[in-house]
């Protein structure tokens, strides 16, 4: 096999803070592959928008970063200075913020930084070129009367269509690798189908790697190759996305399938998984998701279980693992019998 695009090993993260030290990030390994997508997802708080971001060393300063290997197309991230970091960031690597609110200049109209990206990143200084280059972009991601629009303040845009300058922005120079952080959380249903497409549609454009933060498995499905399901700042499970959605191995990824609606039945709303993700700043021992687990045993209070191959390319972090192979995850719950299984 080819080597990995992105490299990360061991990563951990902590923050400092006045309620003590936040476990933030625990452990993760993630390596990406040219050309593939590859999800994260996990409730709120379980480390997601750490993780993508401590790769271009994005988090505050009172974040404490360790990991055994931080590498992007065989260079080590972390020998880089913060000007050959910034080099990185918007050229071979894309990325499109959360909040594109606070990732957009207020004061700058979307063609002008659209069009600085190209300039700052690319050999030419022609100005004129860059702009005609921010219009062809922003009617790739499908923003109507792009000629007009690049003349616009981001105030000026609506949710979804700010979300299409960002991913404007962050394909801007062909890049090999975008990390999108929750791109369609905060839109309605609709708009998040119509910032889907053109993201879909950017990554099949520039055949650039992507790791896709989102905590809807609906979104999953559509676009993923791979996931990689997050629980308190840990990896629980990993797999391709069809190995996943049919054969889960794991308690928590079977709660979040469990609660997903299904075609046949008139519930299109189910319960999550009861209980709440634990407080990162005094983690529990032994499995974070004991707490929680429906199969919790004594063991799992005390014993932290490792991330292992449970099939090909498939990574479980549950000392049960074995005995969830073939169980339904709606049966886990006790939420009714098997029935259909739901599928990528
Ligand atoms: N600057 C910070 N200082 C202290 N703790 C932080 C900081 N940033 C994140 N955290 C904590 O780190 C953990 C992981 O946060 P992260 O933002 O990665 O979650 P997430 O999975 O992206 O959640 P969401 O789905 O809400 O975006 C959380 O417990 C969060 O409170
Ligand atoms: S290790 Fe135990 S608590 Fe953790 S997911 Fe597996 S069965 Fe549940
Ligand atoms: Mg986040």
């Amino acid at each position: 096999m080819t080597d990995p695009l992105l490299k990360v090993e061991g990563l951990s993260v902590r923050f400092g803070t006045e309620g003590g030290t936040v476990h933030a990030v625990s452990d993760v390994d993630l390596s990406v592959w040219s050309g593939e997508i590859v999800a994260i997802v996990g409730e709120s708080g379980s480390g997601k928008t750490v993780t993508a971001m401590s790769i271009l060393r994005l988090l505050p300063k009172t974040a404490t970063v360790t990991c055994d290997t931080l590498s992007f197309r065989g260079e080590d991230l972390r020998a880089m200075s913060a000007r050959q970091l910034r080099s990185v960031r918007g050229g071979p690597v894309g990325v499109i913020f959360q909040d594109p609110m606070t990732a957009l200049n207020p004061v700058m109209t979307v063609g002008d930084q659209i069009a600085e990206a190209v300039v700052l990143h690319q050999s030419t200084r022609d100005k004129r070129a860059a702009r005609a280059r921010a219009v062809d972009l922003l009617r790739l991601v499908g923003v109507p009367d792009a000629e007009q629009r690049v003349r616009q303040y981001p105030h000026e845009f609506s949710g979804g269509m700010r979300q299409r300058a960002m991913i404007a922005m962050a394909i801007a120079n062909d890049p090999d690798l975008i990390i999108a952080d929750e791109p369609t959380t905060a839109l309605d249903v609709t708009i998040q189908a119509q910032v889907l497409a053109p993201l879909k549609k950017a990554q099949a454009e520039t055949g650039a790697a992507t790791i896709l933060i989102t905590h809807d498995l609906g979104v999953v499905a559509e676009m993923a190759d791979r996931v990689v399901v997050m629980y308190a700042g840990r990896i629980a499970e990993t797999a391709g996305v069809r190995e996943l959605f049919a054969r889960p191995r794991h308690p928590y990824t079977m709660g979040l399938l469990a609660s997903l609606p299904r075609m046949d039945t008139d519930v299109d709303q189910l319960e999550p998984i009861p209980g709440n993700p634990p407080n990162l700043a005094d983690p529990p021992a032994g499995c974070p998701f004991h707490p929680r687990c429906p199969i919790a045993r004594d063991r799992c209070r005390t014993d932290r279980p490792p991330l292992v191959p449970v099939a090909k390319d498939h990574y479980s972090a549950c000392h049960f693992h074995e005995e969830l192979a073939g169980v339904d995850a709606q049966t886990l719950y006790g939420q009714r019998p098997a029935g259909n299984e739901v599928t990528a």
